[in-house]
């Protein structure tokens, strides 16, 4: 079975296809982040207007790199939300014109389970069940999935996501966006103990998140620093901070998985990139005796393959979409 991915909710055009579920034929990107990082964040507007250049032409370079023709493709899986509405509809209504011209079946597809399943893009998968911790700049959740279609969630970011964190303390610092790489990068260079910055743990028992404290504290460090002409030391900023997201992230995760009496444990989304995550995370499985799976960093951050992954089971059970479905914006977990 040929699967044609699309994904357009944010900043990247994505297209791949993929191969009775396991072999990944194409795998396209072009991201926008040149054209968004002078206004340090996506700009919605001019995000939808180079989606509507970009699908096309990438959408025809993954059929190409795939070695395939568009009549040979089974179905057609596309991002249906969340994200940003202008982004999602060029995507969405792209794949349904394809669709009907061609004839060819397609799906909705939802990202954050195209983020729950990329894991299963690498040989090194998990056995179900397992929890999943998808962090990425809309979410902060935790999951716990007991097949490729069922997904309880556990817990949730109450404000801010972590990416989100990321890219707003990145902001404040005049580093650029987006924040997680290059925060993850100077923090190589910084002592994570430097400054004591603070936890959210919440209830005890809470796997919830909340990283809008930690970012003010960092502004409020930063501010202090100026008032009292004091050095602003990035690397050690980077370094501290990131470790305050990364420690909560990790214990809150290792609790689910505790509390499922799980056996693996999955990190997945753009913030499952961050280098200091993924070593955390798998000291701490080795020290609790949980399997830790993390997809390879192009498959944490958004593409196409894990919404043709997702496709392909969604086909597999014949779910197919109704021609007017619509696109959305918020999460439906
Ligand atoms: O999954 P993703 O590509 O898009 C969304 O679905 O949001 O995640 C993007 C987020 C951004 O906030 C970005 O700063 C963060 O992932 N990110 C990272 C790293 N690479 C990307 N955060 C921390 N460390 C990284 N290395
Ligand atoms: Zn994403």
């Amino acid at each position: 079975m040929l699967i044609l991915g699309i994904e357009s909710s944010c900043d990247e055009t994505a297209a791949a296809v993929l191969a009775n579920g396991d072999t990944l034929l194409s795998n396209v990107i072009n991201s926008q982040i040149s054209i968004h990082e002078k206004y340090g964040g996506v700009v919605p507007e001019i995000a939808s207007r180079q989606h509507v250049k970009n699908i096309f032409p990438v959408v025809a370079e993954a059929i190409k790199q795939a070695g395939v023709s568009l009549d040979q493709i089974d179905g057609i899986a596309v991002t249906q939300g969340p994200g940003l509405i202008g982004s999602l509809l060029i995507g969405h209504c792209f794949a349904k014109a394809l669709s009907l011209v061609k004839k060819i079946p397609y799906a909705g597809i939802d990202h954050l389970t195209g983020h729950l399943l990329s894991v299963f893009l690498s040989d090194d998968h998990p056995e179900f069940p397992y929890i999943a911790m998808i962090a990425s700049g809309g979410h902060s959740s935790i999951f716990h999935v007991t097949s490729h279609s069922d997904f309880r969630l556990m817990g949730r970011t109450r404000d801010d996501a972590a990416g989100e964190a990321f890219d707003k303390v990145a902001k404040l610092l005049g580093l650029g966006y987006p924040g997680g790489p290059v925060i993850s990068k100077l923090a190589q260079d910084g002592n994570p103990s430097a400054i004591n910055f603070p936890r959210a743990w919440l209830d005890k028992e809470s796997l919830d998140f909340s990283f809008s404290g930690l970012k003010t504290a960092v502004a409020s460090y930063v501010y202090q620093q100026n008032k009292n002409n004091l050095p602003l030391e990035i690397p050690d900023i980077c370094a501290s901070f990131q470790e305050a997201v990364v420690e909560v992230m990790v214990k809150k995760t290792m609790m689910a998985a505790q509390n499922t009496d799980s056996e693996s444990v999955v990190i997945a989304g753009g913030v499952a990139a961050n280098p200091r995550l993924r070593q955390a995370i798998s000291e701490e499985g080795k020290n609790k005796g949980v399997k830790i799976f993390m997809p390879p960093t192009e498959f944490c951050t958004d593409n196409a393959a894990m919404i043709a992954l997702a496709g392909y089971y969604q086909f597999k059970e014949k779910a197919s979409l109704r021609y007017d479905s619509d696109v959305y914006s918020r999460s439906q977990f």
